[in-house]
C-alpha cells in the first residue's frame, strides 16, 4: 500500500468494537504490563461509545478506525479532557493509537492522528495530547516527529497502596458513601482523616 492508498477513517459505533477484536488483542498484547486496565477495555469502550450516543450532549468521546478495503487495519480512541485550574481550555487526550503490525508505515498512524487534531478543532481543544508507555520507543519516536513534547512526569499509584502509606485503614466504599447526605459524608471523612491523623502522631511519638 503506498503513501497515497485510500484509507478511510470513519468514526465508530458500538456495533464496531467486535469487529475490531482481533486489532485489540494486538494492541494488548504489544502493550503488555506496560498499559494497566487493558483487561475488559472492548466492553468499557462499547459502554462509552452507547452512553455517548444516548447522551444527548456535544461528543466527548470518539473511536476511530482506519479501513483499507473495507478491512480495518488500525484504530484510534481519544477523549475530550479537562487540563484542571492551571489551564484555560480542554485537550483532545490520545489513549491509543494502533496500527496492524502488517500495515504500519504506509501513513495510517499519521491519519488517524489527523483525525485526533480535526475532533480537537470541533470540541475547541487547544490542545492534543498522548499518553505513551516510557518503554515504547517506536512509539514515543512517532509521536516526537509530529511534534509531541514531554510536557509532564505522570506518576500514579494505586489507591491501594497510597492508602497503607498514608496510614489510611479504613476504606470509603464508594456506593455506602453515595447513599449519605453531604453532613454524613464530611462527617464520616473527618473521622477516617482524623483517625489517621492520629495514627500518623501516634508513629511520630513512639519515635521521640
Ligand atoms: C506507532 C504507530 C501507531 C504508527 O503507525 P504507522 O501507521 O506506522 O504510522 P505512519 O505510517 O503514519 O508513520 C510511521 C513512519 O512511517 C513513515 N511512512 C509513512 N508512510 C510511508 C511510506 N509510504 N513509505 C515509507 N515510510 C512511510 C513515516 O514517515 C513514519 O516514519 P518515522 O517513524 O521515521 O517517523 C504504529 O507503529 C503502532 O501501532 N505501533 C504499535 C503501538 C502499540 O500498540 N503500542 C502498545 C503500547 S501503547
Amino acid at each position: 500500500m503506498g503513501r497515497g492508498a485510500a484509507v478511510r477513517i470513519r468514526h465508530a459505533g458500538p456495533e464496531d468494537v467486535a469487529t475490531l477484536a482481533p486489532l485489540w488483542a494486538e494492541f494488548c498484547s504489544a502493550a503488555g504490563a506496560s498499559v494497566p486496565g487493558t483487561s475488559g477495555i472492548g466492553t468499557r469502550v462499547r459502554d462509552r461509545l452507547e452512553a455517548e450516543s444516548r447522551s444527548g450532549r456535544p461528543e466527548t468521546y470518539r473511536l476511530a478506525i482506519a479501513e483499507h478495503d473495507g478491512q480495518a487495519v488500525g484504530f484510534a480512541s481519544y477523549s475530550v479532557v479537562e487540563r484542571g485550574i492551571l489551564a484555560d481550555a480542554s485537550a483532545v487526550l490520545v489513549d491509543v493509537v494502533h496500527v496492524a503490525s502488517g500495515r504500519r508505515k504506509s501513513g495510517i498512524g499519521s491519519a488517524l492522528l489527523r483525525d485526533a487534531v480535526v475532533f480537537a478543532d470541533e470540541v475547541g481543544a487547544a490542545e492534543v495530547v498522548v499518553n505513551v508507555p516510557s518503554s515504547d520507543r517506536d512509539l514515543n519516536r512517532f509521536f516526537a516527529r509530529h511534534g509531541f513534547g514531554p510536557l509532564v512526569v505522570r506518576r500514579t499509584a494505586s489507591t491501594s497502596a497510597l492508602r497503607r502509606r498514608l496510614g489510611l485503614d479504613v476504606r470509603v466504599e464508594a456506593r455506602d458513601a453515595s447513599e449519605l447526605t453531604p453532613v454524613q459524608r464530611t462527617m464520616r471523612r473527618r473521622a477516617i482523616l482524623g483517625r489517621a491523623a492520629r495514627g500518623v502522631r501516634g508513629v511520630a511519638g513512639s519515635g521521640t
